[in-house]
């Protein structure tokens, strides 16, 4: 990878904004609801069991336990709580409600959503500076169901980094709503996105998500990929990302999100320009179909 030419955004920056992006938007996450006495019981007491088995195991020392007390507070202080839970954490949750849902398959949503983005009729061009910088990237298909029918009223909402690894909303020197979109499909259900391709993301490394990564001896980098939930009405939503073959840290993504049914591969249109095909499949959602 080359190093980013743009000010580098700094992990207290991202952090701070992928926090205050959280708070005010949880109740859309379904962040809200109240678990029973019993769940929290069940779940928090084996938390707290694993912790205590990995103290023993290791015979952790007070100097150990003291410098991870003080990391958790620099991570809640740098607003770094959906930076490392989307890292480390959030995979094992989507992957148990992987189990229950069918079709296109889902992974991480990660810390940088942000809901109202430009609504866009497809065929569309996200949002870009002039002369965005990468390889432009056309990226069509169709929404199906899980017999093959077209859906209609499908929309794809996308998000992405640019080619320098940079998410618009939460690296400072770039203009808001940068390549995101709402893009409306055709009534049956087909879309064509004009974008370019993103860059690999490497976690911001001078915050304590990043210390802790280097600490361990680990590496910071996602693939590039392409955020994406598809819905429609009467429909089950899938949060999804797709990566693209062939490329870096895709084997070994620190956020353990990539499936090999998520991965593209663009074709050279032989112009400096690339074209793919992805087709997504949703599951009606019977809670909005039941009679
Ligand atoms: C993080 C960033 C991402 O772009 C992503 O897709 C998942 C997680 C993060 O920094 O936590
Ligand atoms: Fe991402």
């Amino acid at each position: 990878m080359t190093a980013p030419t743009a000010p580098s955004p700094t992990a207290a920056g991202s952090g701070a904004n992928a926090t205050q992006s959280f708070r005010s938007t949880d109740k859309n996450r379904g962040g809200d609801t109240a678990a029973s006495p019993e769940r929290v019981d069940t779940v928090v007491r084996e938390l707290l069991l694993a912790v205590h088995e990995v103290i023993r195991r290791h015979e952790v020392t007070y100097p150990e336990f003291q410098a991870a007390k003080s990391w958790m507070i620099e991570v809640g202080e740098g607003g770094e709580w959906p930076l490392f839970l989307d890292v480390f954490v959030e995979h094992v949750v989507e992957e148990v409600q992987a189990a229950t849902q069918q079709g296109t398959k889902g992974t991480i949503l990660g810390p940088y959503y942000l809901p109202g983005a430009s609504r866009l009729t497809s065929p569309a061009t996200l949002p870009m500076r002039d002369g965005e910088k990468g390889t432009p990237l056309v990226f069509a298909g169709q929404v199906r169901d899980l017999d093959g029918n077209p859906v209609a009223g499908a929309e794809i909402d996308i998000w992405q980094a640019d080619d320098d690894g940079y998410y618009s909303g939460f690296a400072p020197h770039l203009p808001e709503g940068n390549l995101r979109g709402l893009v409306v499909a055709d009534d049956e259900g087909r879309f064509e996105i004009h974008t370019i391709q993103p860059a690999p993301y490497r976690i911001p490394t001078d915050g304590p998500t990043g210390k802790l990564i280097e600490a361990a001896g680990w590496h910071p980098w996602r693939p590039a990929h392409l955020h994406l939930i598809v819905s429609a009405p009467a429909h089950r939503a899938v949060t999804t990302q797709l990566y693209f073959s062939g490329g870096q840290w895709l084997d070994s993504d620190v956020a353990e999100a990539v499936k090999p049914e998520l991965v593209l591969d663009p074709q050279d249109t032989g112009d400096g320009n690339s074209r793919v095909e992805y087709d997504f499949v949703l599951e009606r959602d019977e809670a909005t179909t039941a009679a």
